[in-house]
């Protein structure tokens, strides 16, 4: 059995996938989550997948106590994926300062942690948002960081200069920060995916429960923009995918395959696609009819972003390989499954 690698925020969205991953790749995974944004069923689902149960812990990331105990009960801890975080960006314009709170604290306590248990290394989930609407297209990991346009990439944009700041004052672990577009999918077996709490704020959830009727119609947020067909473009990018990169940047800092403390680098395909581009590729992936309406932009929204993923491929040795189609299909296959479980 490899190193043990601590997952916060594993019972979530990208957490969850990247455990699964780890195990495949024989990491052992701890779990802390505080269950704020995902359900402990989700820890059923990953035994599912790999037949290895993580340990869990329900445990809060701003606890500072609750944390020193969770390094005191996995000494043999190596290495952390910190994805415990509150990501709406909405929600973070109308509640700041929790935002800052959750997003901060919790990484700061992490970072004064490690050194205390010999944790070599760290990997960061930060986004693309940093960039904020980029000069020059296909975007690489040189661009500009951006004015944040909500406190939510403010707290990612903070994040990354906690952890360079960290490194620069003399703490001797490793750190690499991945800079995720949008990720998308589902796990092909239907057993983990994306369940958004209340109304889905992203475009997959939303389009699938409108594809299976829990909601009545898409609303399309813009086609006005400066685009081939005035709908915003995005890099969608397949969850499983990017889990995988996680894999292989744990592996990279817990080797010592690079001689650089701290790295960052883009995940995404680099392709962009619009919305309507979406719509249209999900409606012939799975022969299912999306109904959508044209409304106005939705503020905050930039007009359109994708990854030059360049650097990532040659340097981590990864690339994306799961199609558009097969990646839509899992999110339709997910939303089926959610239905015959009754879950929504
Ligand atoms: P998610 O909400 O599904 O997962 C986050 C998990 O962290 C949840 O299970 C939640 O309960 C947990 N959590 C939140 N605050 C916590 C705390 N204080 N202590 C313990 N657990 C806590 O989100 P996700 O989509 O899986 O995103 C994971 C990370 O990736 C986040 O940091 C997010 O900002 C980042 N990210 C996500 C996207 C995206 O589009 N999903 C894009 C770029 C970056
Ligand atoms: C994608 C496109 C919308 C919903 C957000 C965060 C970002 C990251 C990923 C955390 C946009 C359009 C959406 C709908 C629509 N999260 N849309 N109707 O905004 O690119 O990124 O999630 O790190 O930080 O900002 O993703 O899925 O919300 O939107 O037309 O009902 O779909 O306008 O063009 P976004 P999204």
């Amino acid at each position: 059995m490899k190193s043990t690698i601590l997952v916060t925020g594993g019972a979530g969205y990208i957490g969850s996938h990247t455990t699964v991953e780890l195990q495949n790749a024989g990491y052992e995974v701890v779990i802390v989550d505080n269950l704020s944004n995902s359900n402990e069923n989700v820890i059923d689902g990953i035994e599912r997948i790999t037949g290895i149960r993580p340990a869990f812990e329900k445990v809060d990331c701003i606890d500072w106590d609750a944390m020193q105990k969770v390094f005191d009960s996995y000494p043999n801890i190596k290495g952390i994926i910190h994805f415990a975080a509150s990501k709406a960006v909405g929600e973070s314009v109308s509640k700041p300062l929790l935002y800052y709170r959750n997003n901060l604290v919790s990484l700061i306590n992490l970072l004064e942690l490690m050194p205390q248990y010999n944790v070599e290394g760290i990997v960061f989930s930060s986004s693309c948002t940093v960039y904020g609407q980029p000069e020059i297209l296909p975007v690489n990991e040189s661009a500009p960081i951006q004015p944040a346009l909500s406190p939510y990439g403010n707290s990612k944009q903070i994040n990354e200069e906690i952890i360079r700041d960290a490194i620069h004052s003399g703490a001797s672990y490793k750190s690499i920060i991945l800079r995720y577009f949008n990720p998308i999918g589902a796990h092909p077996s239907a057993e983990i995916g994306e369940l958004p709490n209340g109304v889905p704020q992203n475009l997959i959830p939303f389009l699938t429960q409108t594809a299976i009727g829990i909601r009545a119609e898409l609303q399309v947020y813009g086609n006005d923009y400066n685009t081939p067909d005035g709908s915003c473009i995005r890099d969608y990018i397949n969850v499983v995918d990017l889990a995988r990169a996680h894999v292989i940047a744990v592996e990279r800092m817990l080797e010592n395959k690079s001689k650089e403390q701290m790295e960052i680098f883009n995940l995404g395909t680099g392709t962009g696609l619009s919305v309507l581009e979406l719509i249209d590729a999900f409606e012939k992936a799975t022969q299912v009819k999306v109904p959508y309406r044209i409304v106005g932009r939705r503020e905050g929204d930039i007009e359109q972003i994708w990854a030059d993923p360049r650097y990532a491929n040659e340097v981590l040795g990864w690339k994306t390989v799961e199609s558009v189609d097969d990646t839509l299909r899992s999110s339709w296959k997910w939303q089926q499954k959610l239905r015959e479980k009754g879950v929504m």
